[in-house]
């Protein structure tokens, strides 16, 4: 009778355990769980025209959830020089004095970019001279407005075409690639010097040609004595189409190796028609997002990983690829998506595992799966730290089995 209480007792404690870890711990988010992987942030895309709506405001200030915003577009040329000389800085400084408040690092976004650039700089007739006059302006007097309130500024933006070449715009017809070297040049003069001067584009992660493009670009201006501390890759991706873990952290790496810090800057994955996504597309979300934080935590130098907007209702995707969509964290009426939940507990098996000792665990596999539930489908991820559970449950299970041999002998 007390041999078979004890039994009871044991088998009752072992499933507390397992309930006990189950249950969702409110103390830890993306971003909190980041900062225990060693990493700087876990960061979001934000603008002022979603500051008056307070649900996604509550998100957005949680200090477990995020530590880093990007402003996602009142940086840029159009909005704070619309005129010649005419600084217009009213919403990014909102955005700044947001980050400052929530106490989140803040992503400077973007000084010399082809796009969203207002009229008098795409179509005035400039000279060398007038026109290296100009970005020298408008870099120092953005960046000396900011001052030590940006971490990082993406100075250059989407330079290169798809295929390696460089892309046209006003400043590559007339300067030439002597346009990135000199917005580095005036950054660097002007910046504070803890501030990361970054080159930011997209596909870096799918176009080889456009890759390499990009490496050369900083190992030329590391040549030329023009400093660059980072290199950001946007990860736009789309569901399935997102690269293996393996060619990632390559990617990653090989900008890595050049000595510079890498990001994830504007990460999401869209569905390609968001009306039919299938519940299998809902489980490769979740997979491929968990594949993109995976490889920037494998990489050292892999500073932080930016979401380009955390709920749907805002996301740029629909506006600019419709059909496209669905490709953020959160849905448009702020519900934890499937994915999000994957990429928590990814992380919350990342960092048991380097809590505890790596040798219990085995390697880093981390599967995503759809499991049926009574409350419908549910994407399940097993990590490092269930596998280490389960395997000090068995060796609790094996060693009473063990002692109650011996007493019955
Ligand atoms: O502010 C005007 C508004 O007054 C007007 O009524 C409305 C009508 O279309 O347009 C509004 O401007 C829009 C702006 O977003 C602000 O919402 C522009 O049309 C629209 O083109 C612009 O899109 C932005 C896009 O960059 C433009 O280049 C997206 O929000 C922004 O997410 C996107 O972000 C870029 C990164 O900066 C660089 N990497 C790619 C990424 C996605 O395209």
């Amino acid at each position: 009778m007390t041999r078979i209480s004890v039994l009871l007792t044991t088998t009752l404690l072992a499933t507390t355990t397992i309930a006990q870890s189950n249950r969702e711990p409110p103390s830890t988010g993306l971003h909190s769980l980041f900062l225990s992987a060693g990493k700087l942030y876990f960061g979001t895309a934000t603008e002022t025209n979603n500051f008056a709506d307070p649900t996604y405001q509550n998100i957005l200030s949680n200090p477990l959830e995020f530590g880093q915003l990007t402003p996602e577009n009142s940086q840029k040329w159009g909005l704070i020089q619309p005129q010649p000389g005419d600084f217009s800085f009213n919403a990014s400084d909102q955005v700044a004095s947001l980050a400052n408040s929530y106490n989140h690092l803040l992503r400077c976004h973007t000084l010399t970019w082809h796009s969203q650039l207002p009229p008098f700089v795409s179509s005035t007739s400039w000279t060398p001279d007038t026109l290296r006059q100009l970005i020298t302006t408008h870099i120092t007097s953005v960046i000396s407005h900011f001052g030590s309130a940006c971490y990082a500024w993406d100075v250059v933006n989407e330079a290169l075409n798809e295929n390696g070449t460089f892309r046209n715009s006003v400043f590559f017809n007339v300067l030439g690639e002597e346009y990135i070297a000199h917005s580095f040049e005036v950054a660097r003069e002007v910046a504070p010097p803890e501030t990361k001067l970054y080159y930011n584009d997209f596909n870096l992660e799918t176009a080889p040609e456009k890759q390499t493009a990009a490496v050369e670009l900083v190992k030329s201006l590391q040549s030329k004595g023009v400093k660059i501390d980072g290199v950001g890759l946007q990860a736009h991706f789309t569901v399935g189409q997102t690269p293996s873990v393996e060619s990632l952290i390559a990617t990653l790496q090989r900008f890595a190796d050049l000595g510079v810090d890498v990001a994830w800057t504007e990460l999401d994955v869209a569905q390609e028609d968001v009306e039919t996504a299938s519940e299998l597309a809902v489980e490769q979300q979740a997979s491929d997002y968990v594949v993109a934080v995976r490889a920037c935590l494998e990489v050292e130098r892999c500073v932080g990983v930016t979401v380009w907007q955390f709920t749907d209702r805002y996301s740029w995707v629909p506006g600019t690829f419709p059909g496209k969509g669905g490709a953020c964290l959160w849905t448009e009426d702020y519900q934890r998506k499937p994915a999000y939940w994957a990429v928590k507990r990814f992380l919350e098996g990342w960092v048991a595992r380097m809590n505890v000792t790596r040798a219990f665990v085995g390697g880093n596999e981390t599967t995503v799966r759809t499991v049926a539930s009574p409350r419908g489908p549910l994407t399940e991820v097993t990590s490092g730290s269930e596998r280490l559970e389960g395997s000090l449950v068995k060796v609790a299970f094996i060693s009473f089995g063990v002692w109650l041999v011996l007493n019955m002998m």
